[in-house]
C-alpha cells in the first residue's frame, strides 16, 4: 500500500491513513482526561448515556458535514467558506474556528504538559511503593502548584507541536499515530480489566454505567454535546481541514463512522478505569471527583501501581498518553497554520512559530490556575477557558456549520460531494434530519437553557 501520508495538497495515502490521522486528532486528552471529569461533574451514568446520544445524533453527522465541506473546497475553514459563499460574512465562521483553535490549544497544551511532568515523575520513581489516594493527591497538587515545573512542561509541548507542524502535515501527523495509537489502546484495555477486578469496584461500575434518570437536566445535555464536539474535534474546522486532504474515492461516511467509534470507545474505557478505581480506593469522598481537573492524574498512578511491572507500564502509558495528546495539539495548531499559509501566503515555519508563541503566552494564566497562582486558582481560570472555548464556542461553531450546509450551501450540493466514493449512502435520512433540524435546534435549545440557568 502506498501509504506515506499526504501528497502535497492531494490526498492522504489511503483511506486508512486518513482514519488514523483523524482518530489521532480526536483521541487524546478529551477522551482520557476530560470525559471522566464531565462524568463526575454530571452525575455519572446519565451523562455517559447523554454523551452517546450526542455522538450518534449530532457529532457523527456534523463530522460528516465538516469532512464534506473540506473535501469539496480543498481548503482551510476560512478559505472554505470564502470559496462557497464569496463576499459574505460566512467566512466569520471560519475565523471564529481559527481563534477557538488557538484558545483551546493554549490550555490543552498545559494538560499535555502535565503528562510530560508525570512521565518524568514515573521515570524517577515517584510512584514507587504503596500508592494511596492521599499520596497521589499530594503528588499532583505539589506538581501543579510549582509554576516553574508546570511552565517548562507546557513550553516543551508547544515546542514539540510547533516543530512537527512546521515540518509539514505529511511527515508530521501521520507517522506518529500508526503504531502508537493501537499500543495505547491495548494499554488502556489492560488497565480497564485491572480496574474492574479490584476489590470494591462494584459501586464505581454502578455509578458509571447504571443511569439515575432523575439527574437529567438541560445542563447535562449542554455538557454532553460540548464533550462530543470536543472529543471528536468538531465545531472549529479541524475536520474541514482534514477533509480537504481526503481523496474523492474515499467513503466519507464510513471514515467518519470509524473515527467516532474509536474515539468513543477510548472515552468509555477511560471511564471504566477511573470510576471503579476511584470507588475502590479508601479515603476519597464525592467532592474529590466533582469538577476536579486533576482526576485522571490522581487516579491513574493508583491503578498502575496495582499492575505487575507497574514501573515499565507507567512509563509506557505516559509516553503513549503524551503521543495521543500531541497528535491532538498538532491538529489544533494545523488549522490556524493552514489558514495563514493559504489565505495570507505565510511560510509554514513562520505561521507555526507565530501561532505556537501566541498559544504559549495565552496559556500561561491557565497553567498557573491549578495552584501556582492563588488568584487564578480561585477563579478556576482553566475550567473557565474550557467552558467558553471547549463548550460554548464549539457548539456555536457547529451550529453555524450545520445551518450553512442545510440552508445556504444546500443539502443537494453536499449529497453530491458525499456520493463520491459512496454510492449508496445508507444513513442519508439520519444525516439530513440531523443537519437540517435536530442539530441546529438542539444546539440552540441547549445554549438558551444554559444562559437562562447560568
Ligand atoms: N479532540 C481532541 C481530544 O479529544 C482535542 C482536539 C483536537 C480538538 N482538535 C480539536 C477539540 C478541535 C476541539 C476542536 O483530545
Amino acid at each position: 500500500m502506498a501509504n506515506d501520508g499526504l501528497n502535497t495538497r492531494g490526498n492522504w495515502g489511503s483511506k486508512l491513513a486518513f482514519i488514523f490521522a483523524a482518530s489521532g486528532s480526536a483521541i487524546g486528552l478529551g477522551s482520557i482526561w476530560r470525559f471522566p471529569i464531565m462524568v463526575g461533574l454530571n452525575g455519572g451514568a446519565v451523562f455517559v448515556f447523554a454523551y452517546l446520544l450526542a455522538v450518534i445524533l449530532i457529532g457523527f453527522p456534523l463530522m460528516l458535514t465538516e469532512l464534506t465541506i473540506g473535501r469539496h473546497t480543498q481548503k482551510n475553514p476560512v478559505g472554505a467558506f470564502k470559496a462557497l459563499r464569496p463576499g459574505t460574512p460566512w467566512k466569520l465562521v471560519g475565523y471564529t474556528g481559527v481563534v477557538t483553535g488557538i484558545c483551546i490549544l493554549s490550555y490543552y497544551s498545559v494538560i499535555a504538559g502535565w503528562s510530560v511532568g508525570y512521565l518524568y515523575k514515573t521515570l524517577i520513581g515517584a510512584f514507587r511503593g504503596e500508592m494511596t489516594w492521599a499520596r497521589s493527591d499530594q503528588i499532583f497538587s505539589s506538581f501543579t502548584s510549582n509554576p516553574l515545573q508546570v511552565l517548562i512542561c507546557f513550553l516543551l509541548v508547544i515546542i514539540l507541536t510547533t516543530y512537527v507542524i512546521s515540518k509539514g502535515v505529511k511527515g508530521g501527523i501521520e507517522r506518529w499515530s500508526k503504531i502508537l495509537m493501537p499500543m495505547l489502546f491495548i494499554l488502556i484495555i489492560i488497565m480497564a480489566i485491572r480496574a474492574l477486578t479490584l476489590k470494591g469496584a462494584g459501586p464505581g461500575v454502578s455509578f458509571y454505567l447504571k443511569p439515575d434518570f432523575s439527574k437529567i437536566n438541560p445542563k447535562l445535555f449542554f455538557y454532553a454535546v460540548g464533550q462530543a464536539f470536543f472529543s471528536l474535534s468538531l465545531g472549529m474546522g479541524t475536520m474541514i481541514t482534514y477533509g480537504s486532504y481526503i481523496s474523492k474515492d474515499d467513503n466519507l461516511s464510513s471514515s467518519a463512522g470509524w473515527v467516532c467509534f474509536s474515539t468513543t470507545l477510548v472515552a468509555l474505557l477511560a471511564g471504566i478505569i477511573i470510576f471503579p478505581t476511584l470507588f475502590a480506593t479508601p479515603g476519597i469522598n464525592p467532592q474529590d471527583f466533582q469538577a476536579n481537573t486533576g482526576l485522571m492524574f490522581q487516579v491513574f498512578p493508583l491503578i498502575i501501581s496495582k499492575l505487575p511491572g507497574g514501573y515499565i507500564f507507567g512509563l509506557l502509558f505516559f509516553i503513549l498518553l503524551l503521543v495521543a495528546a500531541l497528535t491532538s495539539t498538532i491538529s489544533l495548531l494545523e488549522v490556524p497554520t493552514a489558514f495563514l499559509i493559504d489565505e495570507h501566503n505565510w511560510k509554514r515555519e513562520k505561521a507555526a512559530a507565530v501561532i505556537g508563541t501566541a498559544a504559549f503566552l495565552l496559556g500561561i494564566p491557565s497553567a498557573l490556575s491549578s495552584g501556582a497562582s492563588p488568584f487564578l486558582t480561585r477563579i478556576d481560570l482553566m475550567m473557565k477557558m474550557d467552558l467558553v472555548f471547549g463548550n460554548i464556542m464549539l457548539a456555536v461553531g457547529g451550529l453555524f456549520i450545520t445551518i450553512f450546509v442545510a440552508y445556504v450551501w444546500g443539502i443537494p450540493q453536499a449529497l453530491k460531494e458525499i456520493s463520491h466514493g459512496n454510492r449508496s449512502f445508507k444513513i442519508k435520512p439520519l444525516w439530513i434530519f440531523s443537519v437540517k433540524i435536530l442539530a441546529p435546534l438542539a444546539i440552540i435549545a441547549i445554549l438558551i437553557f444554559t444562559i437562562i440557568l447560568a
